[in-house]
């Protein structure tokens, strides 16, 4: 059976994609320090698969403890999605921000390297196209980065262009994310933010539940259908079915390969917000504020590469996706603390 070592495996797109993994036949190793996440997702996730999973408790920067899992277990790929991910902390933080995100992805790429181990996902973002020119946006679109994760998520994509370049063994998919929303359907495992969220999916069931007294709106004068963001919003479970593809995808081919992963059609604010309370039979109250310095007006995938590449395709609509995200804040008011 092959084996996977899954960084950041315990986090919100990791644990999803731990369960696509099991039940596909993959062996899963998860190695993640618990930073931002609770050992508890992994719990759930062997509850919903009926299968064992190894958690290692331990940091991707810790090299001793990286030759140690390399040396005693054989894995086939590693999916990297460990890292920081909050683009406002980033500017505060920008140095934690690099050591974490881009020395992390060295060291781990260091002891690949040395382990022959040569087949790697990475998890990289929409952010890396900046304010793109002309929508949908397809994957050799130009690259610009406004803000330190967004710099963290482009220094890696080209560190690991250059990889290749200098050994062709290696087999490395940048999958670019668009906008992960929804939870596993069982309800068990999703996304628990450890403070307030910043994204709006999570900051919207914070406030169905109650815990969160209203949302704010980041303007609605953009040229958008309702004047309110337009975003590519893709369920987790479909984000999670594209890392088992792109790693049988590795299998065969090598290179540097890039695939967005989206629907391929934006949503607003507002049309979330309506779809959400649609869902729940919760109000979601709102209310119009100031643009949020550094965000677009409208940003989505052409997902075509991906379908002919990788056969894949979302195929969650939005009301499964706020269907989805309510059932696991309803049942886990407080997330994995609950
Ligand atoms: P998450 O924070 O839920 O998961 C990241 C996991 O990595 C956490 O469990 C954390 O504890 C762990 N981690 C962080 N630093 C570590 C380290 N040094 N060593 C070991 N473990 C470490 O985030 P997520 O939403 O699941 O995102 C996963 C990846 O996808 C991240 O790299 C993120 O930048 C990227 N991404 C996320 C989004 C999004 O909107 N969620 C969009 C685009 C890209
Ligand atoms: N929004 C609000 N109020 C909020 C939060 C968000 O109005 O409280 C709006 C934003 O202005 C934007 C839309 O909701 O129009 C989506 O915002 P998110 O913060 O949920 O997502 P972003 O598109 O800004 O960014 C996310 C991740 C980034 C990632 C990017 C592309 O946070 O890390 O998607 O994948 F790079």
């Amino acid at each position: 059976m092959s084996k996977i070592l899954v960084t950041g495996g315990a986090g919100y797109i990791g644990s999803h994609t731990c369960i696509e993994l099991l039940n596909n036949g993959y062996e899963v190793l998860v190695l993640d320090n618990l930073s931002n996440s609770s050992d508890e997702s992994l719990k759930r996730v062997q509850t919903i698969t009926h299968k064992k999973l190894e958690f290692v408790n331990g940091d991707i920067r810790d090299r001793e403890l990286l030759d140690k899992l390399f040396s005693e277990n054989t894995f086939e790929a590693v999916i990297h999605f460990a890292g920081f991910k909050a683009v406002g902390e980033s500017c505060e933080i920008p140095l934690d921000y690099y050591d974490n995100n881009v020395y992390g992805t060295i060291v781990l790429c260091q002891a690949m390297k040395a382990a022959n181990v040569k087949s790697i996902v990475f998890s990289s973002s929409a952010t890396v196209y900046g304010d793109p020119a002309s929508l949908p946006i397809m994957e050799d679109f130009p690259l610009s980065a406004t803000n330190p994760y967004g710099r963290s998520k482009l220094m890696v994509e080209e560190m690991m262009g250059d990889l290749f370049k200098s050994d062709n063994d290696w087999g490395i998919a940048l999958l670019r994310y668009f906008n992960p929303v929804g939870a596993h359907p069982s309800g068990q495992i999703g996304e628990d933010p450890n403070d307030i969220p910043n994204n709006l999916m999570p900051f919207v069931s914070q406030v169905a539940i109650g815990k969160l007294e209203k949302l704010r709106v980041f303007g609605n004068d953009y040229p958008t259908v309702d004047g309110t963001g337009v975003r590519d919003y893709i369920h987790v479970v479909d984000l999670a079915i594209g890392h088992v593809r792109a790693i049988e995808r590795l299998k065969s081919n090598k290179g540097v390969q890039i695939w967005n992963l989206g629907v391929g059609k934006g949503y607003s604010v507002l049309e979330m917000v309506a779809a959400f309370e649609k869902a729940s039979g919760k109000d979601v109250p709102y209310e119009i504020v100031d643009r949020r310095s550094g965000d677009i007006a409208a940003c989505y995938a052409n997902p075509e590469k991906a379908l002919k590449e990788l056969n894949w395709k979302a195929e969650r609509e939005l009301e499964e996706m706020v269907t989805d995200a309510w059932r696991w804040q309803s049942q886990n008011p407080n997330g994995y603390a609950s």
